[in-house]
């Protein structure tokens, strides 16, 4: 508990549990939906990322192409993208789902390292990840490998997770505050565990100027999760909820190892375990109190680009 030395085994880090299929396509399937009820956010990054018809874009860290079958659909016409994974279950799940969204004239995928992508220089038009620098160590080396394989005048964009976040258990100001206070000691201790940098967002215009970008923009698109929200289908909300669950079952003893290791003490740690376990599970066992409930949670994903000169 609480050690210095960054984890060896890649196998048991907090990422892993996030590159697991299972989880990964399951949450971006009801995060896709979710997005639905938000036409906005489609309009943001076409105009942020500049898509048009015939670009050649890279996704590094592509997972199971969800990103990547998104970005497709943003495009009306014509154009060629290819997914890059470490992952091979990642990349047959992205090949088996792409196939089957029709979008496999558009896109290809390659295994490979994002600090060595398997991709020519100055192929792109725009390499673009999403969540994936705040799981990477060195992460300017990864922007840098970006922009080797972007031409000039292309563009560098990242898709992550920043300080930006907020929760609100409702008539309970100081268990509020305990839970606040517990979401950035799990980041500290990811830091001290792993080295990584989960809220990373804040931080990107910076690695992206050291890389060699110019032009830097950001943006930040906030989500807002209320379980009482109309625009959400019943189902939808309860899978989230259900899918938090598991997720939260599964990684509790890696991220109370993290959050302890980040300066949150045993007592509040168990108490949020606790209480997390409790109310979700209360929720999904009564539709009517799940629909009324007011229990408010904000998170912020930050799109920052860049220029190759
Ligand atoms: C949280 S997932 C995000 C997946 C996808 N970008 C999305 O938004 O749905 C992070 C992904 O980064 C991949 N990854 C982690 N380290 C990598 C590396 N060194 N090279 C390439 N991919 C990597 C993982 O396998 C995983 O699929």
């Amino acid at each position: 508990m609480g050690s210095k030395k960054p984890r060896k085994s890649q196998k048991d880090s907090i990422s892993a549990h996030a590159f697991r299929i299972r989880f990964l396509r399951r949450s971006r399937e009801i995060y896709n939906r979710y997005l639905e009820t938000k036409p906005w956010i489609k309009q943001m990054h076409t105009s942020f990322l500049g898509l048009k018809p015939g670009m050649r874009i890279v996704d590094v860290g592509c997972g199971t192409g969800d990103f990547t079958r998104y970005l497709a659909s943003l495009i009306p016409a014509k154009t060629t993208i290819i997914g890059v994974d470490t992952r091979a279950a990642s990349l047959r799940a992205a090949e088996r789902e792409t196939k089957n969204a029709k979008l496999d004239g558009s896109i290809s995928y390659r295994k490979g390292d994002a600090y060595n992508i398997p991709i020519e220089n100055g192929w792109a038009n725009l390499a673009c990840c999403r969540t994936v620098l705040m799981h990477l160590t060195d992460p300017l080396k990864v922007v840098r490998e970006m922009a080797r394989v972007t031409k000039r005048g292309g563009t560098v964009a990242a898709v992550e997770r920043g300080t930006i976040n907020s929760v609100y258990i409702p008539d309970d100001e100081k268990f509020t505050k305990i839970a606040m206070k517990l979401a950035d000691a799990y980041v500290e201790g990811v830091k001290k565990l792993e080295h990584k940098y989960f809220n990373i967002g804040e931080r990107l215009p910076t690695i992206f100027s050291k890389a060699g970008l110019t032009g830097i923009m950001a943006e930040i698109q906030t989500d807002a999760y209320l379980a009482s929200d109309p625009r959400r289908r019943l189902e939808d909300v309860r899978d989230e909820l259900d899918f938090a669950l598991a997720f939260f079952r599964e990684t509790k003893k890696v991220d109370s190892r993290a959050m302890l290791a980040g300066g949150a003490s045993r007592k509040s740690v168990n108490r949020y375990n606790r209480w997390f376990e409790n109310y979700v599970g209360a929720l999904l066992r009564d539709d009517v109190k799940l629909r009324n409930d007011t229990t408010f949670g904000a998170g912020g994903l930050y799109l920052v680009a860049g220029r190759k000169q």
